[in-house]
């Protein structure tokens, strides 16, 4: 993001990282719920990533991601299962923890995992209090549009700022049949405007078609994260193992892969286990006298 307004400090004085001093006049020293709103009004657009754990985390913040998703995705690139749906809200505040330690000035949104907010919205609210309070997430992010209104009006009431996600909503695997395009825009539109009302900051549209999207994204004052929803949306997001070609169970049409880390994992692994076997590794350099 290119332009934001607040230059104060985070309230827990952590140092910004020494490359924003260079960017002082234009790149916030951290990014604000305010400043995504003000991105859409500047047409600004916003850049998102998912993260699991510090390291990535310290990584794509010292690139200068915008916003950081704790996405339940998780339960797929980091546990290896099938969808998200078995993801507890125990994970999703342990994996925002160790992420929370890692981000300097990206926003910080968590998931709020499958069951932990569809039961009643005072559940919701109790939740995503937890997600804040105990997993340092600065916002939650909640899937469903008109059904899930009444939550995130309770959230957000709290103060607590609330991304919505419509579309393809992954948690809704069992009844689309699995991770399928939507196309029924009046209900898509629907549910836009359903979670703008309801008071969310910003909302994910993933998997429609561009038209749609675009559609949406003038209709809406908030800004449109897209994934798999094309380039009119107010900002992008990715599953970050995916852009880092790290995880091959499951390539979606929409990804693009900017790195190949997965071969370069496996290559630096085999080349260790054939200097381990061949004597010449540890060299005298890597010993202590
Ligand atoms: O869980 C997730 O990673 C998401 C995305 C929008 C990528 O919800």
């Amino acid at each position: 993001m290119a332009a934001a307004t607040t230059l104060s400090k985070r309230p827990n004085n952590r140092p910004a990282p020494a490359d924003n001093e260079k960017h002082r006049v234009t790149v916030p020293d951290f990014l604000t719920v305010p400043d995504f709103l003000a991105a859409k009004a500047r047409g600004v657009r916003l850049t998102m990533l998912t993260a699991y754990d510090y390291t990535m985390a310290r990584l794509l913040d010292a690139a200068g991601i915008d916003g950081v998703l704790v996405g339940d995705s998780l339960g797929m690139v980091v546990q290896g299962h099938e969808n998200s749906l078995s993801v507890t809200l125990e994970e999703a505040i342990y994996h925002a923890r160790c992420v929370a330690r890692g981000v300097r000035r990206s926003l910080l949104v968590a998931d709020m995992p499958f069951m932990t907010y569809q039961i009643s919205p005072q559940q919701a609210l109790e939740n995503a209090g937890r997600l804040i309070k105990e997993g340092g997430a600065h916002a939650v992010k909640i899937e469903g549009g008109v059904r899930s209104a009444a939550s995130i009006a309770a959230i957000a009431g709290a103060d607590i700022p609330v991304m919505g996600h419509i579309g393809m909503t992954p948690q809704s695997v069992r009844r689309f049949g699995g991770f399928r395009v939507q196309r029924d825009a009046d209900k898509i539109v629907e549910d836009a405007l359903a979670t703008e009302k309801s008071g969310a900051f910003a909302v994910v549209v993933e998997c429609i078609p561009t038209d749609l999207a675009q559609k949406i994204t003038s209709a809406l004052k908030i800004p449109t994260i897209g994934i798999g929803a094309g380039a009119a949306c107010d900002g992008q997001i990715l599953v970050a193992h995916d852009l880092l070609g790290l995880f091959e169970d499951f390539q979606p049409r929409f990804v693009k892969q900017y790195a190949d880390l997965g071969h370069d994992v496996v290559q630096a692994v085999e080349k260790y286990c054939r200097e381990v076997r061949d004597g010449s590794f540890p060299a005298a350099e890597h010993g202590f006298r």
